[in-house]
């Protein structure tokens, strides 16, 4: 069959640079090729050319993963963990849990004050908010799928790292913005603090990050978790108040899950179960939404925008619930997608009014606050695996603390725990029981990495950053392809709306219809219009096997072609 490539550059942006040029890469449509899609053009080019060299998606998305830990600092990352969603050729469907940990000291009341009031700062900011961190682990399991060395996956991260490559304005930005707080929590001089304020083309390189990838490419897995990598990391926490030890990166594992499958019109939906929320709101989403047959509306018109939050309302009460850890609280994951809880769950739903979130969830604190961060890549190969890869720090930059030596910045993943029953995290998530802090424990995520199946073939590889409002980002993302028939770019670019029971507000995008605003406005719903929400990763295959690949239009995310 003629190999059809033809590149669409929506927007290309050329910096001069040591490394290499910088070109973003909107869209691409293309057939018989890989295709990487990331939040780093670099890291999209590095993933694109180990597939070039031979190697697979398993192949590429550690590749990618760790380009984007060295030229994405604010959310990319050794020193995090993620979630993996992935079908193989044979068909064989992957679930990889590589989430961070609660540290062995770690205590259900280890950030509450005397007066046992809970102090977001410490769960949040410097050595306390750490987690163990998984992303090694989870590419070291990932490589079992994978064709080359984990020496030729790990080069072009230490490449990048010891050359250096060029910010652009966004990464500038991002980095003095936050100077004061890389000041307040690191005892030593940090690469990513300098007398003068950053601008776009600047180098950054990272020689103690070189260094530590290139003992990581030297020993395996095995250096982060027992060498002298490891040996930093504790070195770190005795700088202040971190409590990981020795044992706890000794004892760290990443975990196989069963990856939670579902029908949705048929397409079969392959998604993160849990100690990742996301699976469970996407099901529980899409089914009370297909009670009311979306198709039927315009995209984005008040009526479809209603039903999808009210869906979104129920689903998130569930969340703060009902989830958390299975090895450590009741899986209640059966009972949740099931259809008749789900019917009964949706018998509040009234078509002309919002449901009151006190009529659907226990509600302790109703005002909590949002922020987002984290990030995905989506890739398919040649030979017919798709991978699907959420990864995070938890906020922009994690703890904001970089381990002394090392050069990696460290989650502040903790505060995904619910760190007391109605204190609200950094998304503005609540919990209670079943997401308690407890020594070894995984923190409850929204992590979404998805893949969309149609007669056993690949049709959509999903994901996006963005905290609590993953799950609806991705839930739309799907309603628009599969209800509302949109193409991949319009339905990664057309304006969001979020959702998650507490606070009682529905979030809009800049652009979003005003006149769907207005209507909603109508029948009871706050609306709290902001800049935007999550950066979605889409690649889209179409019954003439077309692929089409398109990186968010809202950052510097990049497709990289093979
Ligand atoms: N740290 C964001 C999440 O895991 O959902």
């Amino acid at each position: 069959m003629k190999k059809i490539l033809y590149a669409i550059f929506l927007m290309s942006i050329t910096v001069s640079a040591q490394y290499t040029d910088i070109n973003i890469i909107k869209e691409v449509k293309v057939k018989n090729k890989g295709i990487v899609v990331s939040a780093h053009p670099l890291a999209s080019e590095v993933g694109a050319k180990i597939l070039k060299q031979g190697g697979n998606a398993f192949d590429a998305v550690i590749a990618t993963q760790l380009a984007l830990a060295v030229v994405y600092p604010q959310a990319g990352n050794i020193g995090g963990g993620g979630f993996l969603v992935a079908t193989t050729s044979e068909g064989k469907k992957i679930a990889l849990d590589y989430r961070e940990t609660a540290p062995s000291k770690a205590s259900f009341d280890m950030y509450w004050d005397k007066q046992g009031n809970a102090n977001t700062d410490l769960s949040q900011n410097g050595r306390l908010a750490v987690g163990v961190p998984g992303s090694i682990s989870g590419m070291f399991e990932t490589l079992k799928y994978a064709k080359l060395p984990f020496e030729t996956l790990i080069k072009p991260a230490i490449d990048l790292a010891e050359k250096g490559f060029a910010i652009t304005e966004q990464e500038a930005g991002l980095l003095n913005s936050q100077k004061a707080d890389f000041l307040k929590n690191n005892k030593n001089k940090i690469v990513f603090v300098k007398d003068q304020d950053w601008k776009a083309g600047d180098l950054l390189i990272q020689k103690d990050l070189a260094e530590t990838l290139k003992r990581i490419q030297k020993n395996g897995e095995k250096e982060f978790y027992q060498g002298r990598t490891a040996e930093l990391i504790i070195a770190e926490m005795k700088l202040g108040n971190g409590i990981i030890q020795a044992q706890d990166l000794k004892n760290y594992k990443t975990k196989e899950r069963k990856p939670l499958i579902f029908d949705y019109k048929g397409h079969q939906i392959i998604s993160m179960p849990l100690p990742s929320s996301g699976g469970i709101l996407l099901a529980e989403m899409l089914k009370m939404a297909s009670f009311q047959d979306l198709s039927k509306y315009q995209q984005n018109s008040a009526e479809a925008v209603q039903i999808m939050v009210e869906a979104e309302r129920r689903a998130y009460a569930d969340r703060a619930e009902y989830m958390g850890d299975p090895d450590f609280s009741e899986d209640k994951t059966e009972m949740l997608i099931s259809d008749d809880y789900l019917k009964n769950r949706w018998k509040s739903y009234n078509p002309k009014l919002a449901t009151p979130s006190k009529d659907v969830g226990n509600i302790i604190n109703p005002n909590p606050k949002e922020s987002t961060e984290t990030t995905h890549v989506s890739i398919l190969d040649k030979f017919g695996n798709a991978v699907s890869v959420t990864t995070t720090l938890n906020g922009l930059y994690g703890s904001k603390t970089v381990v002394s030596g090392a050069g990696f910045f460290l989650n502040n993943e903790m505060d995904d725990f619910s760190i007391k029953p109605g204190v609200p995290n950094m998304f503005g998530a609540i919990g209670g029981e079943a997401n308690k802090i407890e020594p070894g424990k995984r923190m409850l995520s929204s992590m979404t990495p998805t893949l969309v199946l149609k007669d056993n073939q690949v049709k959509i590889i999903v994901g996006t950053p963005g905290g609590t409002t993953i799950p609806t980002s991705v839930f739309q993302a799907i309603v628009n392809v599969i209800d509302f028939k949109q193409n991949a770019n319009f339905s990664v670019n057309t304006p969001k709306f979020h959702h998650q029971w507490l606070p009682e507000v529905v979030l809009t995008e800049k652009n979003f219809p005003e006149t769907t605003i207005k209507a909603l406005e109508q029948m009871n719903y706050k609306i709290q219009r902001i800049p935007q929400i999550g950066r979605t990763e889409m690649i889209l295959v179409d019954e003439n096997k077309t692929i089409h690949a398109v990186a968010d239009g809202r950052g510097d995310d990049s497709v990289g072609v093979e």
